[in-house]
């Protein structure tokens, strides 16, 4: 095991400057590149890893994040995101956020003009609305196609129905297979993007944004705008972060168990499986189950310490995650529990 990083210690900070690292989710290498061009230039990893999310959440082909997320059950996009910052050990966060596609900004307007850390709904929009955010409709025709294809084949006993002909058996079921495979890009996923930063002081901070489950409840928040579980950083130890199911993650705490692993010298790739390991362990509800008893869901975590050295790990394999850790942004494999089915 790698030596341990002592509790509550003030790091050392170096007087010649540190190698600049950013790690991100899979969707992310627009993010580490831009984080890194900035970190290079001296920016504070804060500033370095919102700027890099900005473009992932401008971008409306990435229907997880921002403009053209997926929206909710009602065809509203809902925004969560969170920022947290290691130097001050400040947090700002957003929940339920419509019309503003940078949540990650207000997030961190949230951090820095105010001393709370997580507005939800109306109010979060009123205060990024007092601070010049504007307005936009954030529902994209490739978003609201998609949340259609969604709401035509929930069920038999509701009025919306896909396109028929009058004889057809079985139309507006529960997404049968061929369905999924026309759709299955967008079926109730939890994309997101996570991205942290080590700076050239030394300092490490890290940013998360959402549009979240796809379809949700309207006013259903994840694990994204809750410091500990979608991201946390100890500016003397590293920092974490995730993407995936949600509520997984909300009952573990996850990020925060991550940055405490590292604490005690485990690498960051071994503190990701833990907690993904830990995930698989408490998910006791039948219907997340398969016939395995393993998880019908995917969840991924992403992490770094104050060395630079980083690590990810989610339940099934075949997924990478983004890095930026000095020569080109290129993704690396994420460690993982089972083989995908
Ligand atoms: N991890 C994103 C969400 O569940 O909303």
């Amino acid at each position: 095991m790698a030596q341990a990083f002592p509790h509550g210690a003030a790091i050392a900070r170096s007087s010649t400057p540190v190698k600049p690292v950013a790690i991100s989710s899979a969707n992310g290498l627009r993010a580490v590149t831009r984080a890194m061009e900035l970190m290079r230039e001296g920016a504070d990893a804060l500033d370095a890893v919102i700027a890099g999310v900005n473009i992932v959440e401008d971008d409306p082909n990435d229907t997880t994040v921002g403009y053209g997320g997926l929206p909710n059950e009602d065809g509203v996009v809902e925004l969560d995101a969170a920022v947290m910052h290691g130097p001050t050990h400040r947090a700002g966060a957003v929940a339920s956020l419509r019309n503003i596609k940078n949540p990650s900004r207000v997030a961190r307007t949230v951090m820095e003009r105010t001393d709370h850390v997580l507005l939800v709904g109306e109010g979060a929009l009123r205060f990024a609305r007092a601070h010049g955010f504007k307005e936009e409709d954030l529902l994209t025709d490739k978003a609201r196609q998609a949340w259609l294809t969604w709401k035509e084949n929930l069920s038999t006993s509701d009025d919306w129905l896909p396109p028929h002909k009058p004889d057809d058996k079985d139309i507006g079921r529960n997404l049968d297979p061929a369905v999924l495979d026309a759709f299955g890009e967008y079926f109730r996923h939890t994309g997101t993007i996570h991205c942290s930063g080590l700076d050239l002081q030394g300092n490490m901070s890290c940013v998360t944004t959402t549009s979240g489950l796809a379809f949700k409840i309207p006013g259903r928040v994840g694990d994204s705008p809750i410091i500990g579980a979608g991201l946390y950083v100890d500016n003397a130890v590293g920092s974490a972060g995730s993407t995936g199911r949600g509520e997984a993650n909300l009952a573990n705490c996850s990020c925060r168990m991550i940055v405490e692993a590292m604490r005690t010298g485990k690498s960051p790739e071994q503190a990701c499986l833990d907690i993904v390991q830990s995930i698989v362990d408490h998910t006791k509800l039948r219907c997340l189950l398969d016939d395995n008893g393993r998880p019908r869901f995917d969840v991924a975590f992403y992490a770094m310490n104050v060395r630079g050295e980083f690590g990810g790990a989610r339940i099934y394999s075949g997924g990478v995650f983004s890095v930026h850790d000095g020569t080109e942004a290129r993704h690396h494999p994420s460690a993982y529990l089972y083989k995908k089915p």
